[in-house]
Order: C-alpha cells, then sequence, then structure tokens
C-alpha cells in the first residue's frame, strides 16, 4: 500500500485571496494560474496497520510542523479508519523559499494518497480534495494555464491552455529564504476581517479573471501582463490595508519590481507577479528569458534566481 506522486507548484495571476468558507477552505474568488514545469515535489505514501501513528518525513528529515495538515489531507482523501501512513517529501527547489511549495505538496500527496488505499478518483475529486487542504493546490492538479471556477459547494478547475500551445517561462528571483512571518491562510482571515479594500477586491476579481482569460485565448501578453501585474498588487494593497498590516516585501522585492517594468517600457516581453512572500516571479516571452534572468541577477539582495518553462498536472509515478 505505496504510491508515489509528482505535483509542480503553480504560480497565480489572478490571485486567490480570501476564503468564503473558511471550515471548508473554500475560496472567495476564483483564480487563474500557470502550472511549471521544472520544480516539483515527489510525495511517497506508504499506509501499514503496523504504524503507531503518521509521520512526515522532508527532504529525510522529521517534519512536525506540517504533519497535522497532511494527516488531515490523508484523513479527506482515505477516510478516518485508514492506517497510519509514512509520508516521505522531495523536493528539487528551496521549500523555505515561499515558492507554493505547500501546493505541489498537497497536490502531490492526494493523488498518492489515492493510489495508495487503492481508489481511482478523478483528477476533479482530487482537485478539490487538495484544495480543502491548500486552496492553491486545487490548480496544480492541472497543467499549463489553469482556471479555478468556485462552484456551489466546491471548486472545479480545468486547464484553459496547454502550455505546449504558448510556452512562457518564469523566472524566480529569490529574496529572502527565511519563513513567512504569517502563513498565506491566517493573512487571508485578517484581510477578510479588517481590510477596508476586501469587499472591492472581492467584486471586482470578475473582471480581471475574464481579462485574463481573452489573453490567455488570444496569446495577448501586454493584455496579460496588464491585468496580472494589476491584480498582483490590488491583492498587496488589501494586506496592506489590513489591521495590523500584512507586508511581505523587503527592499529586494520592490526593485525587482522596478526593474521589471523598465524591462517592459524597454522592449522586453516580461510582467511580475508576487505571491505571499517576499520572491518575485517574472513571467516572460521565452526568447526574452536570458535578459530577464541576467537582469535580475544583478539585483542587490537577491540570492539566488531559478527559471523555468510551464509544466504538467500532478500525477502517479509509482504504486505499489
Ligand atoms: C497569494 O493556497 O497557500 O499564493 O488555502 O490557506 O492554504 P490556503 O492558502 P494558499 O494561498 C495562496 C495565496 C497566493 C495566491 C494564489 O496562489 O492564488
Amino acid at each position: 500500500m505505496r504510491a508515489t506522486a509528482r505535483a509542480q507548484p503553480n504560480i497565480a495571476l489572478i490571485k486567490y485571496w480570501g476564503k468564503r468558507d473558511p471550515a471548508r477552505n473554500l475560496p472567495a474568488v476564483g483564480s487563474i494560474s500557470v502550472t511549471l514545469g521544472d520544480l516539483y515535489t515527489e510525495m511517497t505514501v506508504s499506509l501499514d496497520a503496523g504504524f503507531d501513528r503518521d509521520r512526515l518525513v522532508v527532504n529525510e528529515q522529521d517534519n512536525e510542523s506540517m504533519l497535522p495538515r497532511i494527516s488531515a489531507c490523508l484523513d479527506n482523501v482515505i477516510g478516518t479508519s485508514r492506517a497510519h501512513a509514512r509520508v516521505d517529501s522531495l523536493c528539487n527547489f528551496p521549500v523555505a523559499a515561499g515558492l507554493a511549495s505547500s501546493a505541489s505538496s498537497f497536490a502531490a500527496t492526494v493523488v498518492a494518497a489515492s493510489a495508495a488505499s487503492g481508489a481511482s478518483a478523478s483528477t476533479a475529486t482530487l482537485a478539490s480534495l487538495a484544495g480543502q487542504a491548500s486552496g492553491s493546490a486545487a490548480r496544480s492538479l492541472y497543467g499549463g494555464f489553469a482556471e479555478l471556477k468556485n462552484t456551489r459547494n466546491d471548486v472545479s478547475v480545468e486547464t484553459i491552455l496547454d502550455g505546449h500551445d504558448w510556452p512562457l517561462k518564469v523566472v524566480i528571483a529569490v529574496t529572502s529564504d527565511g519563513p513567512k512571518p504569517v502563513s498565506s491562510g491566517k493573512a487571508m482571515e485578517i484581510s477578510r476581517k479588517t481590510s477596508p479594500f476586501y469587499g472591492r477586491w472581492i467584486e471586482k476579481q470578475h473582471d480581471d479573471l475574464r481579462i485574463a482569460r481573452e489573453a490567455i485565448d488570444d496569446q495577448d501578453f501586454e493584455k496579460l501582463a496588464q491585468v496580472s501585474e494589476h491584480n498582483c498588487l490590488k491583492m498587496h494593497s488589501v494586506m496592506w490595508a489590513s489591521r495590523p498590516p500584512i507586508v511581505y516585501w523587503n527592499a529586494a522585492t520592490v526593485d525587482c519590481m522596478q526593474g521589471i517594468r523598465e524591462l517592459r517600457s524597454s522592449g522586453v516581453g516580461v510582467f511580475f507577479t508576487i505571491d505571499a512572500g517576499p520572491q518575485v516571479k517574472a513571467v516572460c516571452i521565452a526568447s526574452d528569458e536570458a535578459r530577464v534572468r541576467d537582469a535580475l541577477s544583478a539585483i542587490a539582495g537577491v540570492t539566488d534566481v531559478l527559471s523555468t518553462g510551464l509544466g504538467e498536472g500532478a500525477r502517479l509515478v509509482e504504486s505499489a
């Protein structure tokens, strides 16, 4: 009763920020993301009636802090009368760097857990289960450009354009490898309860989703750049206006953002997006990747630059 699955992180262009049902972790808004290609997390779930408790082993070290969320996710996928599990996680990118490792981890966990228990759940069901563990994880079940929509009591996700059809690149400037000051889940709740901009953020999301969908359909880079940067800055404005304020940026985050805007005004096909952390993700046209990498590497405070194309949804690697 053992299975291994692999999933890649995804980066939202039109962001999820806010929960309409915190208990069931249902998002308040739809979102659109790109699934990355070269960064991945592999999760191996081993179920054994002889185990006396669940264990999570991340890059060969026991991890107690994420264990309750992983155990809850296994209960959700397999049922609470399941055998205890050992879950091994291997990540080929820095876990603490705020690069959406929870999305790839939970996406891979639901696929591996379902296979290890002998079930054959659909991708739609697995996406819904991943979303209950972490909202953004639902999107990593799908490759390329993925859209998450709210349905009545759930979410549904689909690939709206295959990554091969518009092979954009994502260059990630790492500006800090410290842990987040506050988790995105907690921060969203602070925003919902205190930010004067929260209601307006929710109301306007439909417009941004429609514009992004049109831009992706038409492969209109400039249109996607404008709506993505707008949506990102709007989400961070909601955070900044919360009480207490939620500020994930550092000086290098701002310098990267400005550097990317300057590159675009000089004709380079690139735009930025920033999630609940200080790293800057630059989405660019493939032929401009080297220029973007060089420019971001030269910014003071950037400690690492990673780049990748777009990739596939979560999948089973091995099952025994
Ligand atoms: C800023 O999916 O980490 O990256 O559902 O509480 O686990 P939980 O939140 P999470 O939030 C992601 C927030 C974001 C935007 C996005 O990915 O859409």
